[in-house]
């Protein structure tokens, strides 16, 4: 991802969020937004530049011609050797076409020359084309993450 491209994905990853918080956790909107805002500033406080974060966009390409299809950003944990996904999105009209399992794969080829060793995340339990897809490319589940709201939230 460019400087330039930043302030889009940001836009993208706000709003996206914030409406995936306020289905898990039955938050306001307001409040799902308000949230969403804080953890991008709290994560990427410096964009594009921020020490141990890799935000890259997905383009498919055409001959020469190349169009933005979505975004994947991962962080580095465990020292270095864990490569965590923290956001990994498919434009709508660009999903269930295979381009998310050709971008794991080329995330994995890239990897391969990297120190690190592993590729985690986290997924929510509802989401079945993430499921399948994660799957598909041979992750494990290792556990559940679980919540219970209570009343002062
Ligand atoms: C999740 C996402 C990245 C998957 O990418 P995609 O391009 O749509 O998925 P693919 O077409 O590459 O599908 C790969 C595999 O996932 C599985 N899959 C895809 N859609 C599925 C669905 N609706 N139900 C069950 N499995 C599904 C299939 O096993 C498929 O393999 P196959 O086509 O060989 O059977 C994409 O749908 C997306 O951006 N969704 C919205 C954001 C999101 O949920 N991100 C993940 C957060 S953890």
């Amino acid at each position: 991802m460019k400087v330039g491209e930043f302030s889009t994905y940001a836009a993208y990853f706000v709003a996206e969020y914030a409406k995936e918080i306020t289905q898990n956790y039955g938050y306001s909107i307001e409040k799902g937004l308000a949230i969403a805002e804080q953890d991008i500033k709290n994560d990427l406080p410096e964009g594009v530049a921020t020490p141990n974060n890799y935000l890259l966009c997905i383009e498919l390409y055409q001959g020469i011609k190349s169009e933005l299809i979505g975004y994947l950003w991962y962080g580095l944990r465990d020292e270095g050797k864990t490569a965590f996904i923290l956001d990994f999105y498919l434009l709508e009209q660009f999903q269930g076409q295979g381009h998310g399992k050709a971008s794991l794969m080329a995330l994995e080829q890239e990897l391969a020359h990297s120190r690190i060793e592993q590729i985690k995340l986290r997924v929510a339990y509802h989401n079945k084309p993430a499921l399948g897809l994660y799957e598909k490319t041979g992750f494990n589940i290792t556990g559940y993450n679980m919540v219970k709201m209570l009343k002062n939230s």
